[in-house]
């Protein structure tokens, strides 16, 4: 875990090196270890929530007692320092506390969504966003965030979608490390750096019908060749700890689950960190009809892997009688322990277990990161249409208009997953536009309010409360947005989801544009003027009647702090848009899940029964994954596989030339797709397996080499029951999106 990692964030100059061997390390907590109590070493594996709407037990006492290892839902740093100073002048051991929280894109500089940021395609985004949010966490007195969340996701029907990386296991893998990365930095335990936390292990994505926390079903083979990748990245990038899912997986809670946790993640991956369970996910195990009782819950998830029981008290009620009855032995609890006291040891807290609370003020919200906040949501954006050339709109325009409900809003600019106790604080898209356009008058209308009918507990306390309209002031809104539209020369409508219509407990049966918003979209669009499409979302919408009426969208994602400003660069041309896809766009939410690597059928697309497939309209999706155009064109040609063949076990070279055949500099995402054409198992009809994104000028041509060797060419075969290369033919794509048909043959030879 004390590899050096070279990176290329913000950590620039700092030590690459870890200050403590692993010797040391071990030799320290070996000798923590023999200072503590069986309660104590109990209380290490203990999480306690600090937030305010929790029963809590008096937090101090537990602490003096030695009864707690780590604190989460409490963002104070005042309060930090002197439950710190409890633990370490009072408790018996004095071991200091980890104060973990959810940092998921931003801690006061909010970048955009996990999956928006995965629309980059760019890891270095992901990379450098992570180090900023690491940085001002840790300022903040946090040690610890519960995050990059990994989450394979191809049901946008499941809000929890907003914050991972999509669909795709590759895209996914390659944001996940450079996630870890950006908050760990180049070893656990870097200055201004923060632990991450690898999550929900593992499946929690494909929970049935899309609806969070429900049962998961996924063959081995699914698991290990999809759900997994991002995971096992995760771990070879170094990520100091995990966290096991909610959900049943193939009928074993993931929080019980030894084939998760001990198998696959430390037998096969080697993983030396620790495991802490999702919140009262301990406890759930006997609501969730797998425990018998607290005891056996506490048993199960230990024996499974569970080191630290998330805020659920299991741990605490169960784990001293379990061992006293001869259940569990001393040994167990010592080994569940030393992963964690190992980290507090890297993380240099019995040295410096407070935070300087002047620190946070000289290191949130700098102007720096402001600017990297900025650059991520400009690379995160994915232009859909653009016909006629609409965009970029020209900035001697004098009157514009920007309607929408969320045009204005703060809270779903920045976003799902807001920090607990954090004020959303970002430029909306009108602020981003008027401050573009100083000299032309940019009038706002909001339209009807949306709101979800249903809310659920974190959004109560982390999102803002959403006005109710009556009928009639709903009306009024509506008629006052059209008129101010009328007015206009160019409509920006900022149409989508609020912040808490994605994330956890947020799922949909809809993708529709929730409220009144298509309808006033259609107004609008009546009024005959150009009309651009900004939409704030956290999963795909049905967006089929704009696809086809509005001629130009701007998928904006949830742009973070900084969004504002973004959009407006993209839609005056001073940035052009570059973002791709990471996630299929289906035409309804009854299409879900829809995904491009599906496997063939005896009825390929191109036969004319395929057509046949819903009787009631097309399966194909609105806009496929990989894709997104640009105020430029481009065009990808002469692929080369740099042999005809090539033996299992050796690596070839796929190369192609890009070239920016418009008039202004851009970018484009070049992507390697495979299939395996036959073998042990049917294989997905088109996989990736590599992608870069470049910056071309006008007329400039550069080639992309991707290798194809066993990594990517090979699978878990059901079949086989085993990792699998296979001496078979292969097509190859490389193109601009996972419809790509510039290919190429290869063949794998024994
Ligand atoms: C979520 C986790 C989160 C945890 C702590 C749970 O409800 O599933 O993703 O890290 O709460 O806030």
């Amino acid at each position: 875990m004390a590899k050096v990692v070279r990176t290329n964030t913000g950590a620039k100059e700092q030590a690459a090196q870890p200050v403590l061997s692993e010797a040391e390390v071990a030799r320290r907590v070996e000798a923590l270890l023999g200072r503590m109590s069986l309660e104590e070493k109990i209380g290490q594996l203990t999480q306690l929530g600090g937030a305010s709407f929790m029963p809590k037990p008096n937090l101090e006492d537990v602490i003096r007692k030695g009864g707690a290892g780590s604190i989460l839902w409490l963002n104070d740093t005042k309060q930090f320092n002197a439950l710190q100073k409890i633990a370490v002048e009072e408790s018996p051991s004095k071991t200091p506390l980890l104060f973990a929280l959810d940092v998921i894109h931003g801690y006061r500089t909010i970048f955009p969504v996990p999956l928006a940021m995965a629309s980059s395609w760019d890891p270095s985004v992901a990379e450098r966003a992570q180090a900023v949010a690491a940085k001002e966490a840790r300022a903040a007195g946090l040690h610890w965030t519960f995050g990059p969340m990994l989450d394979i996701a191809r049901d946008a029907r499941w809000g929890r979608i907003v914050e991972g990386a999509g669909e795709d296991p590759c895209l996914g893998a390659a944001m996940a490390a450079a996630q870890v990365r950006g908050f760990q930095g180049p070893f656990l335990g870097a200055p201004d750096h923060i632990v991450a936390c690898a999550k929900h292990f593992a499946g929690y994505g494909a929970a049935d019908g899309g609806r969070d926390y429900d049962p998961v079903y996924l063959p081995e083979g699914r698991l290990r060749n999809v759900y997994f990748p991002p995971f096992e990245a995760a771990v070879k990038a170094g990520v100091g700890t995990f966290m096991s899912a909610y959900m049943d997986l193939n009928d074993v809670p993931a929080s019980g689950n030894r084939f998760l946790l001990s198998d696959v993640l430390r037998g096969e991956w080697g993983f030396k960190g620790f495991v802490v369970s999702d919140a009262f996910a301990v406890g759930n195990l006997v609501t969730q009809g797998f425990a018998r009782d607290g005891g056996d819950a506490a048993f199960r998830a230990l024996s499974a892997g569970v080191n630290m029981d998330m805020a659920s008290n299991t741990y605490p009620q169960h784990l001293a009688g379990l061992v006293e009855d001869g259940t569990l032995k001393l040994a167990d609890i010592d080994a569940a322990v030393r992963p964690i006291l190992a980290i507090k040891v890297r993380m240099g807290l019995f040295e410096q277990p407070y935070i300087d609370e002047s620190k946070l003020a000289q290191v949130v919200a700098l102007p720096e990161n402001q600017k990297e906040a900025r650059l991520a949501a400009q690379r995160s954006m994915v232009l859909l249409k653009n016909e006629g050339r609409l965009l970029p709109l020209a900035k001697s325009l004098r009157k514009v208009a920007v309607i929408g409900p969320l045009a204005d809003s703060k809270e779903a600019t920045e976003g799902s997953w807001m920090v607990f106790g954090h004020t959303p604080a970002a430029v909306t898209v009108v602020e981003g536009i008027r401050a573009k356009l100083p000299g032309a008058k940019v009038e706002y209308a909001p339209g009807p309010a949306i709101r979800r009918d249903i809310t659920w507990l974190f959004g109560d306390v982390m999102s803002e409360a959403k006005p109710v309209q009556t009928p009639e002031q709903a009306e009024a809104a509506f008629q006052t947005a059209v008129a101010t539209a009328r007015n206009a020369d160019v409509i920006v409508m900022v149409l989508g989801e609020n912040a808490d219509m994605a994330g956890e407990a947020a799922s949909r049966a809809s993708f529709d544009m929730p409220g009144g918003q298509e309808e006033l979209l259609k107004a609008v669009v009546a009024l005959g003027k150009p009309v651009v499409l900004v939409l704030l979302n956290g999963r795909p919408l049905s967006i089929g009647w704009a696809t086809e009426n509005v001629p130009a969208i701007l998928e904006a994602w949830e742009p973070g702090s900084e969004g504002g400003h973004a959009v407006a660069d993209i839609l005056f041309g001073d940035v052009n848009p570059g973002g791709k896809l990471p996630v299929t766009f289906p035409r309804k939410a009854s299409h879900a899940p829809l995904y491009y690597a599906r496997n063939l059928t005896h009825s390929p697309e191109s036969s004319p029964m395929y057509r046949s497939r819903y009787w009631d309209g097309p399966t194909t999706p609105l806009y496929p994954f990989g894709f997104g155009l640009s105020y430029t064109t481009f065009s990808i040609t002469n692929l080369k596989v740099a042999a005809p063949q090539v033996k299992v076990g050796s690596s070839v070279a796929v190369t192609a030339d890009v070239t920016n055949t418009g008039l202004v500099v851009g970018d484009e995402v070049v992507q390697l797709y495979i299939h395996q054409k036959a073998g042990s198992d049917s294989r997905p009809m088109r996989e990736l397996k590599g992608f870069e994104r470049l910056t071309l000028k006008p007329g400039e041509t550069k080639t992309v080499t991707f290798p194809l060797g066993p990594a990517e060419l090979g699978y878990w075969s059901t079949n086989a029951g085993k990792w699998v290369q296979e001496a078979e033919t292969f097509d190859i794509w490389v193109g601009a999106d996972s419809l790509a048909t510039l290919h190429a043959d290869l063949e794998v030879i024994l």
